[in-house]
């Protein structure tokens, strides 16, 4: 062991260089970190709103795009599909869909803003399959009711508003995102009513 005495100006200087280099060393390893927490211009672009041209939908038919990595359904309903939704709401599980399972102003017998068109997620909401559209033929799930969807995964049954039968594995109605009508052509995903 060394008598040698201590010097404590060179032991200051050390402790102040190590902490300066330490402290820059936590900065360069930040710099990636906090870099990483922007995002992509195809993480952007996927978060984008969805315009979809609805001038082509034919009545009665489905139409399907993408927003936010989940695939989205519309369909055009006509008029006797819409005069329908009234008939079954015994069946249901959420009729007045007060589970939050759309935007306020979807909250209605068609969940949507424009009756002839409704928007949803194509995502069953048991365990994420995705429901096919039964036009026509839902009566095989459905007695009296012609047009629906059904998951195929574990039978669960949707009516034309997204609404849930009851007695079926799904809990809730499909979700319907946030969207508006830019004009009588236009249907746009992602941008709510009111917000544009
Ligand atoms: S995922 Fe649709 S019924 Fe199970």
């Amino acid at each position: 062991m060394s008598n040698a005495p201590v010097d404590n100006g060179r032991r200051r200087f050390l402790t102040v260089a190590t902490s300066v280099v330490g402290g820059a060393g936590v900065v360069g390893a930040a710099v990636p970190f906090i870099a990483s927490w922007n995002p992509s211009e195809k993480a952007k672009a996927a978060g984008a709103p969805v315009e979809v041209n609805i001038s082509k939908i034919a009545t009665g038919q489905l139409v399907r795009t993408n927003y936010r990595g989940k695939p989205i359904y519309i369909v055009r309903r006509g008029q006797d599909v819409i005069d329908a939704l009234g008939g079954h709401e015994d069946q249901l599980s959420d009729p007045q869909s007060n589970e939050a399972q759309q935007p306020e102003y979807a909250q209605n017998q068609y969940r949507s803003i424009n009756p002839e068109y409704l928007v949803a997620e194509g995502v069953c909401t048991h365990l994420g399959c995705a429901p096919s559209y039964q036009k026509g033929d839902f009566a095989e799930q459905v007695e009296g009711v012609d047009y629906g969807f059904f998951c195929p995964c574990h039978g669960s049954k949707f009516d034309m508003a997204g609404r849930v039968f009851s007695g079926v594995p799904a809990p809730l109605n499909l979700v319907v995102p946030e969207h508006s009508f830019l004009d009588d052509n236009t249907l746009i995903i992602g941008v709510g009513k009111g917000d544009a």
